[in-house]
């Protein structure tokens, strides 16, 4: 599809359609639902090896699921799905490929980005990075000293930092020898915190930034080069500072040896990107084999998505469930609750991999989008989140939908917390689900007098009908993780098709960077501020307060 034969989704029948059945379908409850159809549960989960995907508590019927798979060939997914895989340039502001999942293909693959076969290029950073990362799980790498590096330091932010972070804490189990850490934020504290703990002979550090262009990373790395070099000599640099990057001319200016430059193409997206040399820091914490574990599970998940019909695929209902809500019912919000404290990071990785990609009002070809996108993508790990924010779930005013993921085998040989954890997660989403009636209440407070009674049965009521997505994992081994992560992937890219986004740039962050630079300056000088009142006041306030 270009530009000239584009349609306007929400100009579509289907669209109006789609409106028009939730307006006829928005009293129904899901409690009825399951009430009606035993086997809704049976029609309504898909299975695949390791991962279960239940969306049977959600407020559709097959009628819905039926209308939202012809949006999406309206949309004209499939082709975009081609367009995707064959290396076709998708991300259009930027005249890129969207390649992520090249990365996952065996070597034996053939990928064309204009003509060329990106394949054994992927293959030969892989092999590059993953023999460099070796050395630092079985601590053979020796720093200046002659002392093995214990301690990797990733130093990068957004996609350079959430996944390959997320991921590392996720399958701590298969670490081997060296600890890895994460540092993001320019906040120097961020990055003291870690290097107190830290010896410069037995530290290695990567510099991860696709651009290589990001200040909070550059100054990062700056300060850990000078901490560094308390100790080591400007010659010693090459054994303790590596760099991921696709622009490997700054990283050289940088000072980073040209052989320590792990490279990265162009076409894969930061937050896309832990697939790729981006993920050496992962690589360093769980070596070769669980690393190619990893690309293994994701690209199980792309031949489930490229070839299951798309009322069997785990990814495209997920995205259209989430579009019925986010477009048609009006919902702001999507909860990320994985029950797994190893998870807990991945609520904020999916944050970035969706906001980032979807939170657009402009459509691919420059057109104003004139409905709801991107939705707020929020969470918190199970179960501390049902200490925390479930009430407004449960009793609050909203529609929240949400994804439950929960890993059914622990690594760790305590059942009792297992099955815990697990059976909070179930009682969460049937309690969502079913709510509780009034006539359910008054039973439980029958003993109660009259007044009394009749004043907290309505406080003790649960609405239900909170749509959730439960999907199980066999357990959190790099195989399962893979397939978590590339799922997520193209649901994000499932629903910017169907809204007409560019899922694969970011322009709004740049606004932002641009004016933290010309601020900076104007902190600690004395110059006459000319922004608006608001900024020029917090500005004043900081010189008078600012101790150097
Ligand atoms: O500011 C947003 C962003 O551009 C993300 O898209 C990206 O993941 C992050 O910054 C880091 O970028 P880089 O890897 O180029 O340092």
């Amino acid at each position: 599809m270009n530009s000239s034969s584009h349609i306007e989704i929400n100009h579509t029948p289907i669209w109006a359609q789609l409106h028009q059945h939730q307006r006829a379908t928005r009293y129904m409850h899901m409690r009825g639902l399951f009430d009606a159809d035993p086997l809704r549960f049976k029609k309504m989960h898909i299975a695949i090896d390791g991962i279960l995907l239940d969306y049977s508590k959600n407020r559709i019927t097959q009628d819905t699921i039926d209308l939202l798979t012809e949006l999406a060939q309206e949309a004209n997914l499939q082709g975009w799905m081609d367009k995707m895989r064959s290396g076709a340039i998708i991300n259009l502001s930027e005249k890129r490929a969207a390649l992520h999942i090249a990365l996952r293909q065996p070597e034996t693959a053939n990928v064309q980005v204009n003509g060329h076969n990106v394949i054994p290029d992927i293959h030969r950073e892989l092999k590059k990075a993953l023999a460099f990362a070796n050395t630092l799980y079985e601590q053979t790498h020796l720093g200046f000293s002659g002392q093995p590096i214990t301690d990797v330091v990733n130093l990068g932010i957004g996609g350079s930092d959430l996944g390959p972070q997320m991921l590392t804490q996720a399958l701590t189990p298969y670490h081997g020898k060296a600890n890895v850490h994460f540092v993001a934020n320019v906040d120097s504290t961020d990055l003291l915190e870690k290097l107190t703990q830290l010896n410069p002979q037995t530290t290695l550090f990567i510099i991860a930034s696709k651009s290589f262009s990001t200040p909070e990373t550059l100054l990062n790395a700056q300060t850990a080069r000078k901490w560094f070099l308390q100790q080591g000599q400007k010659s010693d640099i090459a054994k303790h500072f590596v760099a991921v990057s696709s622009n490997s001319n700054a990283a050289i200016e940088f000072g980073i040896d040209s052989n320590n430059i792990f490279a990265l193409f162009d076409w894969v997206g930061g937050r896309y990107s832990s697939w790729s040399t981006i993920g050496l820091s992962l690589m360093c914490a769980i070596g070769e084999q669980h690393f190619r574990a990893f690309l293994s599970g994701g690209l199980a998940m792309d031949e489930h998505f490229f070839n299951a019909p798309f009322k069997q695929n785990i990814p495209v209902l997920m995205a259209l469930i989430g579009i019925w809500y986010n477009t048609f019912y009006g919902a702001h919000s999507y909860a990320i609750i994985p029950y797994a404290h190893a998870l807990r990071r991945l609520p904020a990785h999916i944050q970035q991999l969706d906001m980032e990609s979807n939170g657009k009002q402009t459509g691919r070809y420059g057109e104003h989008l004139d409905f709801d996108t991107g939705p707020i993508i929020w969470g918190e790990e199970g179960v501390n989140c049902q200490h925390a924010f479930f009430q407004l779930l449960h009793q609050g005013s909203r529609l929240i939908p949400s994804d439950f993921i929960i890993p059914i085998n622990s690594h760790y040989q305590f059942a009792e917390h297992q099955e815990t954890l697990v059976s909070n997660a179930f009682a969460q989403t049937e309690a969502l689900m079913k709510g509780k009636t009034a006539a359910e209440v008054l039973t439980e407070l029958s003993d109660l007098p009259g007044i009394e009674r009749d004043q907290l049965m309505p406080q003790k009521c649960f609405p239900g009908n909170q749509p959730s997505n439960s999907i199980l994992i066999e357990k959190l081994t790099p195989f399962n993780m893979g397939q978590l992560l590339a799922m997520y992937e193209h649901k994000v890219f499932v629903q910017g098709i169907i809204w007409g986004i560019n899922s694969f740039d970011q322009w709004g962050v740049e606004y932002g960077k641009v004016l933290a630079k010309q601020i900076q300056p104007e902190l600690t000088t004395d110059s006459v501020l000319q922004r608006d009142s608001s900024t020029n006041g917090l500005i004043q306030y900081f010189r008078s307060h600012y101790k150097k």
